[in-house]
């Protein structure tokens, strides 16, 4: 099971669309996807994935012992599972006893996907805590960049050295000065992929299907070939 944190430290980059995407993408491909919403308080994945009303427990249900670890999951597609954030923090949250309810869906899950918050604070951490490589997510701009790049620090210090960036909503008619290369220095992290900004990527918030040949799709194809371990080029015309 390969447990992946999604991570910047601003908000509305596309962490949770990426998560959803590429969860979406690899489950549609056989294997067995777990999105783990790490939003306390405020989440998301549930609605993104349709499944707020089937809602009941949560993973801090399963630190309490409240429930059982499989009771906690929802499946909202064939493989694509969501275990939802608790709505308030506890004590008891620890990298610990996080890791330890994580470790339980070993035998369950091929992916495992940490939908972490904006910010750095306890849904990244523990998420930091739990994961063996992190993805961080930058749109095209100084201020999100620089965010990214607090992320990939923050996760390196925790210990985990397999960070990678995505490059989201990127739309060559404003972007023609970004210089892709800096964003890479500047984080200090090799390449995933370059998703590009689009009004069907957009519009797969409200359950539409992103179209297969859009160039959308294609590009969180190309990334989740590279998360199975595909050594995919990188070319200026299909990131
Ligand atoms: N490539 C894209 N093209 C167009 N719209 C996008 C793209 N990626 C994400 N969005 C839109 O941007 C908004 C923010 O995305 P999302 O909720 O995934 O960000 P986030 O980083 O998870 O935010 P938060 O930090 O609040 O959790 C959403 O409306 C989403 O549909
Ligand atoms: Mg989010």
């Amino acid at each position: 099971m390969k447990i992946i944190t999604v991570a910047s430290a601003k908000g509305g980059v596309g962490k949770s669309t990426f998560c959803y995407a590429v969860g979406k993408m690899l489950s549609d491909h056989g294997k067995r996807v777990l999105l783990v919403d790490m939003d306390i308080g405020v989440r998301s994945l549930d609605i993104l994935l349709g499944v707020a009303e089937r809602i009941v427990y949560n993973w801090g249900d399963v630190i309490n012992g409240a429930c059982d670890y499989r009771s906690a999951v929802v499946e909202a597609y064939n493989n694509l599972f969501v275990l939802p954030a608790p709505l308030d923090f506890n004590e008891k949250y620890t990298s610990e006893s996080f890791c330890e309810i994580i470790s339980l869906y070993e035998k369950d899950f091929d992916f495992v996907f940490l939908d972490s918050p904006a910010g750095l604070e306890s849904g990244f951490e523990l998420a930091s805590g739990a994961c063996d490589s992190c993805v961080v997510m930058s749109t095209p701009d100084a201020i999100s960049i620089r965010a990214a790049s607090y992320a990939s620090e923050k996760i390196r210090k925790a210990g985990v050295s397999d960070v990678r960036l995505v490059v989201n909503k990127f739309d060559k008619r404003y972007h023609k000065r970004i210089n892709v290369d800096d964003f890479i220095d500047t984080v200090g992290a090799r390449l995933l992929g370059i998703i590009p900004d689009s009004q069907e990527i957009y519009a797969s918030v409200n359950g539409e299907k992103i179209p297969y040949t859009s160039k959308g799709n294609q590009a969180f194809l190309r990334i989740s070939k590279r998360i199975c371990g595909e050594s995919l080029p990188f070319r200026a015309k299909n990131l």
